[in-house]
């Protein structure tokens, strides 16, 4: 039987004033127009009738869409929770008093440091104190705060600083997620992915600020997964809970499945959202145990991680349907310890190319 999805993710836009390079997005879109507000009350619709609860309003920077209240009114009139996922930057007072007015449940901030001028160097741009004003904006308007900060070699020292950063802030949860090797991620990998020590250090930091400030904030940590032996569970499985939906109306098991070079996914202008999630051939082929390679397929974890990441799969390995080289059981996990052989030669601010901006350095 087909699972149900209970999140969606709409990627309402890829614009974004950001520059991350370690961003997992591409910066432009192919397939035409971003999709209208009609399209999107569509969407949404079509994803509460499917059994959606959960709406991540993400990009890009979905407050580059004028219309996000309207987008905002449209889910919350089929009964989604709402959550924008956001830089913070573009949030003024009357932006923030319409998504109030619209509905709007709780807002997720990115952070690129505790510390200003790392923040704006990481980010490409002055937006640190654009960040700290939305943070009071959303508290003024009662939604619920939540914050992220993406960690890596650059960063991850800073830690105890940025969880006690974090805590001033007074968020409900602060989301500490190690890079994901996507997208300028990958372009940037050798310059950001941790030393051993340094992810050991951080994860004794992360567990020790989880027990102190348990009941207060919920911190979680993602764990940086090429320095583990065994993958994530990613996505809690290919087609079983969430779905993406990109700026063009492609619709995809999660965010970067697009990177799958033999993958051509269903569009939301050509389908409907139930025959796409419950139909689709690529949404299909993943699903449950039938598709796992040896080792995956005898193992007992096989029902736990679902054999890792299909992108992560394909990237390193170029096979889809690769056992995830990060488990220390695949035949590939070689190719990652190479990467990571190769990353630890690397100096971290040797060559850094901020999404948008290739030329650009850090310096
Ligand atoms: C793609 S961003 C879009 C929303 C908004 N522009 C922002 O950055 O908050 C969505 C979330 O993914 C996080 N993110 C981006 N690239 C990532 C990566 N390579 N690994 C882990 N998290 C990442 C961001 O920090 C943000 O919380
Ligand atoms: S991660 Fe950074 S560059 Fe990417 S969409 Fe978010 S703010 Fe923009
Ligand atoms: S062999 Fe496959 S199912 Fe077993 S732990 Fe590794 S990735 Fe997971």
């Amino acid at each position: 039987m087909t699972p149900r999805p209970y999140a969606l993710l709409a990627e309402l836009t890829y614009r974004c004033p950001l520059h991350c390079p370690y961003c997992s997005n591409p910066a432009t879109h192919t397939g035409g127009e971003e999709l209208s507000l009609d399209e999107w009350t569509r969407v949404f619709a079509e994803a509460a009738a499917l059994g959606v609860l959960h709406l991540g309003l993400s990009g890009g920077e979905p407050l580059a869409r004028r219309d996000l209240p309207k987008l905002v009114t449209a889910a919350r009139q089929v009964g989604l929770y709402t959550n924008l996922i956001t830089s913070g930057v573009g949030l003024d007072a009357n932006r923030a008093r319409e998504l109030q007015a619209a509905g709007l449940d709780s807002v997720q901030i990115s952070f690129q440091s505790d510390d200003p001028a790392q923040g704006n160097t990481i980010a490409g741009s002055k937006a640190h104190d654009a960040k700290l004003k939305a943070v009071r904006l959303v508290h003024d308007h009662g939604l619920a705060l939540s914050l992220n900060v993406v960690i890596h070699r650059l960063n991850i020292d800073r830690l105890p600083q940025i969880i006690a950063f974090a805590e001033s802030l007074r968020p409900e949860r602060l989301e500490l997620a190690n890079v994901q090797y996507h997208g300028w991620a990958l372009r940037n990998r050798n310059q950001l992915l941790p030393t051993r020590e340094q992810a050991q250090t951080a994860l004794l930091v992360a567990q020790k600020a989880q027990a102190r400030l348990k009941g207060k904030m919920d911190v979680v940590y993602v764990l940086p997964d090429y320095l583990q032996d065994r993958p994530k569970p990613c996505m809690q499985g290919w087609g079983r809970h969430y779905l993406t939906v990109n700026p063009a109306g492609d619709v995809l098991p999660c965010p970067n499945a697009g990177s799958i070079p033999d993958l051509v996914f269903e569009n939301i202008r050509q389908g409907s959202l139930a025959s796409i999630w419950n139909e689709s051939a690529n949404f299909n082929r993943f699903r449950g145990t039938e598709w796992m390679p040896v080792p995956c397929r005898d193992c007992p974890q096989r029902e736990i991680d679902f054999g890792g990441c299909r992108c992560q799969a394909a990237l390193l390995t170029g096979q889809a349907a690769a056992t995830d080289p990060v488990c220390a059981l695949s035949p590939d996990r070689e190719i990652v310890d190479r990467i990571l052989d190769h990353a630890w030669r690397t100096e971290p601010d040797d060559g850094l190319v901020f999404r948008q901006n290739p030329q650009a350095v850090l310096s």
